[in-house]
């Protein structure tokens, strides 16, 4: 992609990536959940998406557990591209960053809330095998998908474990 990068965030750009939220979602108040993740030490991949030195895009990934197994699987989200700079590809780009990037850690099964249509289009399919930490209602039954990096792995299956950010009812309804 001409002219972005990316990179993990710095504890510098936190103003930046808060600044974000309310422009690409604004009828949800995402900053608390952004914020929570960013103090989140371990676990958390938060990548940037720099336009020269200014920051257009963010997403997070963080690693999570499978309830009675071993397992590590990651949650990714929340996603948001700055509205003046949306389908230049910069979503796609930083989805499959945070995807090798996590495969690189062993976390090879990624899982989304989000709209298939759009997540899709980076390879994820409705997710059966894992449940979502908090109920969703059954409208979004398939927009909670997953993508494997790892071939022929038996595919990880319960609930998923998240940490405390993720913990809250009303980022999983409507
Ligand atoms: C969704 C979002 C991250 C996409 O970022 P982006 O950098 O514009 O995405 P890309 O350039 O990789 O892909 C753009 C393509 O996806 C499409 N697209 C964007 N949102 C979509 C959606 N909800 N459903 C289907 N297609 C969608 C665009 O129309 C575009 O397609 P086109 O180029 O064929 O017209 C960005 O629009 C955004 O921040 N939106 C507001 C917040 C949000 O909804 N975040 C997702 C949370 S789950």
């Amino acid at each position: 992609m001409d002219g972005i990068d990316i990179r993990e965030s710095l504890p510098g750009d936190q103003g930046a990536v808060l600044a974000l939220y309310p422009r690409a979602f604004p009828e949800e108040e995402l900053r608390p959940t952004v914020a929570a993740l960013l103090d989140e030490t371990d676990g958390v991949i938060s990548l940037v998406a720099l336009s020269g030195d200014l920051v257009v895009g963010h997403i997070v990934f963080t690693d999570c557990n499978v309830e009675d197994s071993d397992r590590r699987i990651a949650l990714l989200g929340p996603l948001c591209v700055d509205p003046g700079h949306q389908r230049k590809g910069i979503g796609q780009a930083l989805i499959s960053e945070g995807i090798a990037r996590m495969d690189a850690r062993g976390v090879a099964h990624v899982c989304v809330l989000g709209d298939p249509n759009y997540y899709g289009r980076s390879g994820f399919l409705p997710e059966r095998g894992i449940s979502t930490p908090c109920p969703i209602p059954e409208k979004w039954r398939d927009a909670w998908q997953s993508v494997s990096k790892g071939e022929g792995e038996s595919r990880p299956k319960g609930r998923m474990i998240v940490p405390a950010p993720w913990r809250n009812p009303t980022l999983w309804s409507d």
